[in-house]
């Protein structure tokens, strides 16, 4: 017997793109493409990045680190397919999306494992200063307070390396990694990015802010940075959320030729599984405002 659980409003999910929820600690992929939602298991069989984070193009989903293609219909791997993700029943009730809870695969011992291959590193990442575990499953070799490339559910960006494998596993953490520690950065990476992302979020701050304004829409943006990708970026608000000023602030992104402006709140911002706030329901997709 189906037994629904209410995840998100439906305006969670947007037109063409994937978010991430967590349904008794699991993770949730939820698609909507071609008019249709689609929900399937959020890990990636094959080294966990997070599908939600992945481009759709038509019922097929990409992964976001290493390109593998799954069917969000049936969660058949499209590009291995020994490795498929579990299809999820889904459906939309009163404006909530719900997911079927006896479709969500069974958590294996693997992924509550301590001894799962997965090399841990604690790291500060974020102008908000979050710190959240990363992992790899190649060892990166860096040192305390090197800078290094992270790929976290927002996209690539920067981040401080505060504890390595070493001290992690002294202490027994076992904490799900929230992304993945891709590499170190080039100190000329470190040197040049901080001042560009700078710039532009003030421009972005502004201009966004004058469009909310005229719009009448009560959200004081007060913080935000430009990924390291350079395609996304992120500013962080005051005030309630208001399901109408993400699409507002899209034609700004578009003039800076970034793919994205996500806007979060402040005081809550959303984390994934494992790093930040690590708050259910407001990981992963971001909080679409
Ligand atoms: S983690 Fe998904 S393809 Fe490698």
């Amino acid at each position: 017997m189906p037994d629904w659980v209410s995840i998100a409003e439906e305006s969670a999910v947007a037109a063409d793109a994937g978010a991430t929820f967590f349904v008794d600690d699991i993770e949730v992929a939820v698609f909507r493409s071609e008019g249709n939602l689609f929900a399937i298991e959020g890990k990636c069989p094959h080294k966990g990045a997070s599908l939600g984070n992945g481009a759709i193009d038509g019922c097929a989903v990409t992964c976001p680190w290493h390109d593998w293609k799954f069917d969000l219909k049936t969660g058949e791997g499209l590009t291995n397919p020994s490795s498929p993700v579990a299809s999820l029943a889904v459906r939309v009730t009163g404006g909530s999306i719900e997911i079927d809870r006896e479709t969500l695969p069974l958590k294996t011992a693997a992924s509550t494992n301590s001894n799962d291959g997965i090399h841990r590193y604690l790291v500060r990442y974020g102008s908000l200063g979050w710190v959240g575990v990363f992992g790899n499953v190649d060892k990166v070799e860096c040192q305390h307070r090197d800078r290094v490339i992270l790929q976290t559910h927002r996209g690539q960006e920067l981040g401080e390396v505060l504890s390595i494998p070493e001290d992690l596993a002294a202490q027994n953490n076992s904490d799900k990694p929230g992304g993945e520690v891709v590499r170190v950065a080039t100190s000329d990476e470190s040197k040049t990015h901080a001042p560009r992302s700078k710039e532009l979020t003030l421009r972005l701050i502004e201009e966004c802010s004058a469009v909310l304004a005229e719009s009448d829409i009560d959200l004081a943006i007060v913080d935000g940075e430009v990924l390291f990708d350079n395609e996304s970026a992120v500013l962080y608000f005051l005030g309630d959320s208001n399901p109408d000023a993400g699409p507002l602030v899209t034609d700004i992104a578009k003039l800076h030729n970034l793919e994205r402006i996500e806007l979060y709140p402040f005081i809550d911002p959303p984390e994934p599984e494992g790093g930040g706030c690590g708050k259910e329901g407001c990981g992963g997709g971001g909080c679409h405002s």
